[in-house]
């Protein structure tokens, strides 16, 4: 993908050197190349080089262009951010928000992704404060190229030197193709989890958050789908740029899902659906009749709307199902997963454990994919927005556009 537009971050280390040589690969693929450098990666490399290989004035101080918010402008008309070197003063900056710099600030005014190559002595890779550092990064969605095991400044070798310059180019190639990679997609998911109401104050429900739903509804949205969100009950807020159907019960997500499901590519059955509902809604509050001797509901089944559409499948449609099983053993978990596919109808089944302490209301989840015939496509663990972005790239292969 040619013509988007760069932002190359150039830190303090010594492999400033190599990343001449990634920013002149973007330049070469008809890139539009801005390079950041910190004063540190000034005393390594000058200003001349970057200006000429980068062709574009080189930016280095946050109280330039200070008319214009610069550093605003930079990180909001950015498709990517490299930074490479990324030093570990860099990555602890990264990690932690700080804003100290012309850099610092462009990438916190920045909604692109962000790419950083690491580059430092293996001491410095492995000291807990970076280890910790790059699980923050890894979590909230940075991609990482590198670090590779070698010869490092001194006469010492090991793990922290930077990637090649061709390694960046192409990870950065990567992000920037799947960046629109949905465009011309419909995409629909279900989010959050029904309520079925036993009187006007009481329900039964679950605990699902909707996050990882959201996620994906926005992972979706990023990469150019146009993405319908049908809303149960979520903790959340909807993502922006998302059409969004708010419904209560089952039986409102299945009349929304069957008048949606056939105008899109890819239905994403995310929400928790309640199985059963009460036989009867009671039109007042119930009161408690102070005898002890309790209270039955009677329970009917509700619809199973993914495997409505698995047996009555629209055309063109790829069908995505979640699985939460409380299930500790990861084989049993997988097996369970497989009698679930077949018995739903479903492309894909996104399998996830849940229990009181994982799954639901947490940002991070751990999932695997498992396809028709049982096998296991893919997993993620990690934030949900990068667990989304797995679950896309297992979806989009099976669309027919
Ligand atoms: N699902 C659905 N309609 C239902 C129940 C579930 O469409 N009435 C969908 C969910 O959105 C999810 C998938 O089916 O994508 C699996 O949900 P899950 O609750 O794990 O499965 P159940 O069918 O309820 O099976 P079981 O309770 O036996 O685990």
């Amino acid at each position: 993908m040619s013509g988007s537009r760069i932002v190359v971050g150039v830190t303090g280390g010594i492999a400033a050197y190599k990343a001449v040589g990634a920013i002149r690969s973007f330049v070469l693929a008809g890139h539009d190349v801005q390079v950041i450098a910190t004063e540190a990666a000034l005393r390594f490399i000058g200003a001349p080089t970057f200006e000429a290989i980068s062709r574009n004035p080189l930016a280095t101080d946050l109280y330039d262009g200070v008319a214009e918010v610069r550093h605003v402008a930079l990180g909001q008309r950015a498709d990517l951010i490299v930074i490479a070197p990324a030093t570990a003063n860099t990555i602890a900056k990264l990690a932690n928000g700080i804003a100290d710099d012309l850099l610092g600030n462009t990438v916190l005014a920045s909604r692109a992704p962000l790419l950083i190559a690491p580059a430092m002595h293996t001491e410095m890779w492995q000291h807990p404060a970076t280890v910790a550092n790059m699980a923050t990064l890894h979590e909230r969605g940075v991609h990482v190229v590198g670090p590779g095991v070698g010869q490092l400044t001194g006469s010492d070798s090991g793990a922290g030197r930077m990637a090649e310059p061709e390694e960046i180019a192409e990870a950065a190639r990567g992000i920037l193709e799947r960046g629109r990679d949905l465009a011309g997609l419909r995409v629909l998911v279900t989010a959050g989890g029904t309520r079925e109401p036993i009187d006007p104050v009481r329900f039964i429900g679950n605990r699902s958050s909707g996050r990882q739903g959201v996620a994906l509804a926005e992972a979706a949205r990023d990469r150019g789908a146009e993405v319908t969100l049908i809303a149960a009950h979520l903790d959340v807020p909807a993502p922006s740029g998302v059409a969004v159907h708010e419904v209560g019960t089952t039986r409102e997500l299945q009349l929304a899902v069957e008048r949606l499901a056939p105008e899109q590519h890819a239905v994403i059955m995310a929400a928790a659906v309640a199985d059963y509902r009460p036989a009867e809604t009671s039109e007042g509050k119930l009161k408690k009749d102070g005898t002890g001797a309790g209270l039955e509901l009677r329970l009917v089944e509700n619809p199973d709307v993914l495997a409505g559409l698995g047996a009555d499948r629209p055309d063109g449609v790829v069908l995505v199902g979640f699985a939460a099983e409380t299930e500790p053993d990861d084989e049993r978990l997988l097996e369970l997963g497989r009698a679930k596919i077949a018995r739903k109808g479903a492309d894909l089944l996104v399998l996830n454990r849940v229990g009181w302490t994982e799954g639901f209301a947490s940002p991070r989840n751990t999932i695997a994919i498992i396809d028709r015939a049982g096998d296991r496509v893919g997993e993620a663990s990690g934030d949900k927005l990068v667990v989304a972005h797995r679950i896309l790239d297992a979806i989009r292969p099976l669309t027919s556009i």
